[in-house]
This record gives structure tokens, sequence and C-alpha cells, in this order.
């Protein structure tokens, strides 16, 4: 049995009377490659951010590796890489700036940040960019910067959340056989999106959440083999307000 690289038991976040995270458990395998879906406000990002620390959770726990993200958060916080929902970048840093600062809270020696950073930038086709700041970058060209901020520092865990809205349909691609790679490579990848086409690619383990609780979680290949997958996709698609 592989060990266990995120353990969340009996997890609540409210914000007032609404509870964004609901009595949530649930386990993700080193290795694992899990789809984390749910409607708009459905808790995804509420649970990511007690995940790495960005909010105080009001009940249950949250382990990695073994290690409480609150009681040993200098454990922990290292063994992930997020890529945020939204941009948050430094803005008086330069893109290279950006991943050398990142890699160097997490104690990487400057030469060896420098290295991967120029690595990632190449990979992601904003290297010529590096000495510029963030905000001349396009929209999808501050969404590679995230990316590459995540895994500067190499972490165990890779957590991204909706790491292709917005972007081209090459950028997607890139992204998709990236994750593909460094998840065949050992790493643990732990994605929302709201594209099913996404989930069904990418993903070993799908995770269905809705107002703060899992509905739906379980093996990929099982839940599409017996249907129950887009069914429950269907229903949520459903409920979602018309616009
Ligand atoms: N800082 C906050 N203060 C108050 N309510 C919040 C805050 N952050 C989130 N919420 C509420 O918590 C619920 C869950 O939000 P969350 O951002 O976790 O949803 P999500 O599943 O990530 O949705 P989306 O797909 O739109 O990104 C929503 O009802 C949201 O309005
Ligand atoms: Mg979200």
């Amino acid at each position: 049995m592989p060990n266990e690289a995120i353990t969340i038991q009996n997890l609540t976040k409210s914000y007032g009377q609404l509870k964004a995270v609901d009595n949530l458990s649930l386990t993700v395998y080193e290795g694992d490659f899990v789809a984390f879906l749910g409607p708009n406000g459905a808790g995804k990002t509420t649970t990511i951010h007690s995940i790495t620390g960005l909010c105080n959770f009001n009940a249950g726990s949250v382990k990695i590796f073994g290690h409480d993200v609150v009681s040993e958060y200098r454990k922990t916080r290292p063994m992930i890489g997020l890529c945020p929902q939204e941009v948050n970048l430094d803005p008086f840093l330069s893109i290279e700036g950006v991943l050398i600062y990142q890699a160097g809270y997490f104690g990487v020696p400057k030469q060896k940040a420098i290295v991967k950073a120029h690595e990632l930038l190449r990979f992601f086709g904003i290297y010529d960019k590096r000495k510029q700041d963030f905000r001349k970058l396009s929209g999808g060209m501050k969404r590679r910067l995230l990316l590459c901020r995540a895994l500067v520092h190499d972490p165990k865990i890779l957590i991204l959340d909706e790491p292709t809205a917005g972007t081209d349909l090459e950028l997607k691609y890139q992204i998709w056989a990236y994750l593909q790679k460094i998840n065949e490579e050992g790493k643990t990848i732990f994605l929302t999106t709201h594209y099913m086409e996404e989930a069904e690619k990418l993903s070993k383990t799908v995770v269905i959440v809705d107002q703060g609780r899992i509905v739906l979680s379980g093996n990929k290949e099982v839940l599409l083999k017996n249907h129950t997958l887009e069914q429950k996709f269907l229903e949520m698609t459903r409920k979602a307000p018309a616009v």
C-alpha cells in the first residue's frame, strides 16, 4: 500500500453560518492523480487553503505524509507546491525573481534555484521574458508562471486549483502532458477542475464535492465503466444556475 500523502479527517471550515467544507474526510495516496470536481462554491478552494495553511479551519485535521499541517507546518509546507486559482504574484519582482524567491522560502540554494527556474521557464515558453515583471505577461503566461512557481522547489505534492482555466488549447495540452509526465515520475497531484475532459484524461482518482461534502469518490476507470461519473457530473451541471 502506498504512503498517505494527504490525510484529511472530518475537516470543517465555516464562514459565519456557511459551512464551506462540511465534515470532509479524504485520503490521497502517494503517486495518485486526483481530480477534485464540483460546482462553483462547492468548497474546493477552501479545502485546498486548509491543506496549504492559507486558512484556519474550525474542526478536523489535515496531515501531509503523516505531519499535521497546523502543528508541523514547517515540515508540511515545503512538501507542497500550490498553483492557486487567482494570480497572486509579487509585482516588484522579475519573473525569474518570483521563482528564485519562492525556492529561497523553502531553503533551496540560489544557484540550484536558478537552474531549476530556467529549466521551467524554458519549458513553459517564458524564458525570454524572465527579466521583466509579471504585469507584462499575458493572462495565459501568468498561469504558466504560477505553475513554474509551484514546481520550483520540487515538492512531493502538487496542488493545482483550476490550472487550465482561461488557457489556450496549446497551453492546455502542454500542461496536461507535463502533469502526466511528472505524475509518472512519482509526483502526487491534486487538481481541481470544471472540465470533465480534463478529469477523464489525467486522473486516476476522482472526487466530486458539493456543498462542502464529498458526493462521489473512487477509481476513475471504475466510475467511468459503470457510468456513475458522467451521471453525477450531469446532475451537478443541471443544478448550476443558468447564465
Ligand atoms: N473568505 C471568504 N469569506 C466568506 N465566504 C467565503 C470565503 N471564501 C469562500 N467563501 C464561501 O465558501 C464557499 C466555498 O467557496 P470555495 O471558494 O471553496 O468554492 P470552490 O469550490 O473553489 O468554487 P469555484 O469553483 O467557484 O472556485 C462559497 O460559498 C464561498 O462564497
Ligand atoms: Mg475555487
